[in-house]
């Protein structure tokens, strides 16, 4: 199937992240979501990483005009319905995400592709409650998603192969790389990312080390970019918990619990990069732990 033009349903650090790739690929784009400043927010936010990539001579000034020229936004879901494929990419709840598929239900063109960008919430059983599982998928971005590589591809049990070839080109288009997974909870990234950032908060919390000495060992002895506790701030705490929860729910194994301190933290409004205090306070010149 020819994809088009491309929904976008919510506007945070994954959708415009999202909205970004398909629009410098070519893509038209209509991003959705329901705050007017969210919006707002997410345009500056493309207008400003591409502005980085112009500077780096990734693109040029020219591409970029033509990029942000193919991003339309809208605060009516019902807008998304005649697009070819529409990627859901709201918090990770799954009764959001559920209410998302049911708005839009009424207003979807036969042929349209639905898509979750899920970390880890079951494919099957978003897929299940539309009228199409056979074209439901779960299209997994990584966070920066302008930078990252990687999408995670996961067909739920009624998935038909056309919509999963098509995605598969999609990627292709994109520039970027597929991975197939099972839809088993929190699919292959998360599955092994998410229980190495709780067993870093287990290593805060347990004292075995500090913020500082927790994320330097797996920077500078294992070479990650960023150390586990960095990296969950920047990925939403909110976001660490919800998908150590489904692990632990789905999975019933307490190797999955999540750690009680990073329950703590949520419980805060402690939620990392995006409410300034995490793990780190990011609200002097340079981020400090906060503990
Ligand atoms: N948009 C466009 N370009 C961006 C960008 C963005 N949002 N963020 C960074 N960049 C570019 C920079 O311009 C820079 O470009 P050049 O290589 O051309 O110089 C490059 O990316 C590197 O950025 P910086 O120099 O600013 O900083 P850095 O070297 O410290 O890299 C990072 C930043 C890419 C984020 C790196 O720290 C990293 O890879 N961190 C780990 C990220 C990660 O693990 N992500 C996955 C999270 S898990 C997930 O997303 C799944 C889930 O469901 C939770």
């Amino acid at each position: 199937m020819d994809i088009r033009t491309v929904g976008i349903v919510g506007a945070g650090q994954m959708g415009n992240g999202i909205a970004h790739v398909f629009a410098l690929a070519g893509y038209d784009v209509l991003l959705n979501d329901i705050s007017a400043e969210g919006l707002e927010k997410a345009v500056a936010t493309i207008d400003k990483n591409l502005e980085r990539q112009v500077s780096r001579g990734k693109i040029s000034g020219e591409e970029k005009a033509a990029t942000l020229a193919r991003i339309r936004t809208t605060l009516t879901l019902a807008d998304l319905g005649p697009c070819d494929l529409i990627i859901e990419a709201a918090t990770e709840r799954e009764e959001i995400k559920q209410k998302i598929f049911e708005g839009l239900a009424a207003h979807l063109a036969p042929q349209t592709i639905l898509t979750s960008n899920t970390s880890s919430i079951s494919i099957t059983r978003l897929a299940s409650r539309t009228d199409r599982p056979e074209k439901f998928m779960g299209f997994h971005f990584m966070n920066p998603v302008p930078v990252m590589q990687l999408v995670e591809l996961i067909r739920g049990i009624a998935t038909d192969k056309e919509t999963y070839d098509t995605l598969l080109a999609v990627v292709g288009r994109l520039g970027k790389t597929a991975a197939s997974a099972e839809d088993f909870p929190a699919f292959i990234v998360n599955r092994i990312l998410m229980p190495m950032i709780n067993e870093a908060v287990y290593t805060l919390y347990e004292g075995v080390g500090n913020v500082r000495s927790i994320d330097e060992s797996m920077k500078l002895g294992a070479n990650h970019p960023m150390g586990p506790l960095e990296l969950a701030d920047f990925i939403g705490l909110d976001t660490c918990l919800a998908i150590m929860n489904v692990l632990h729910d789905g999975l019933g194994d307490t190797k999955y619990r999540p750690c009680p301190l990073l329950s703590k933290y949520v419980e805060a409004g402690w939620l990392g990069r995006k409410t300034q205090r995490g793990f780190y306070d990011y609200r002097g010149e340079v981020p400090v732990p906060t503990r």
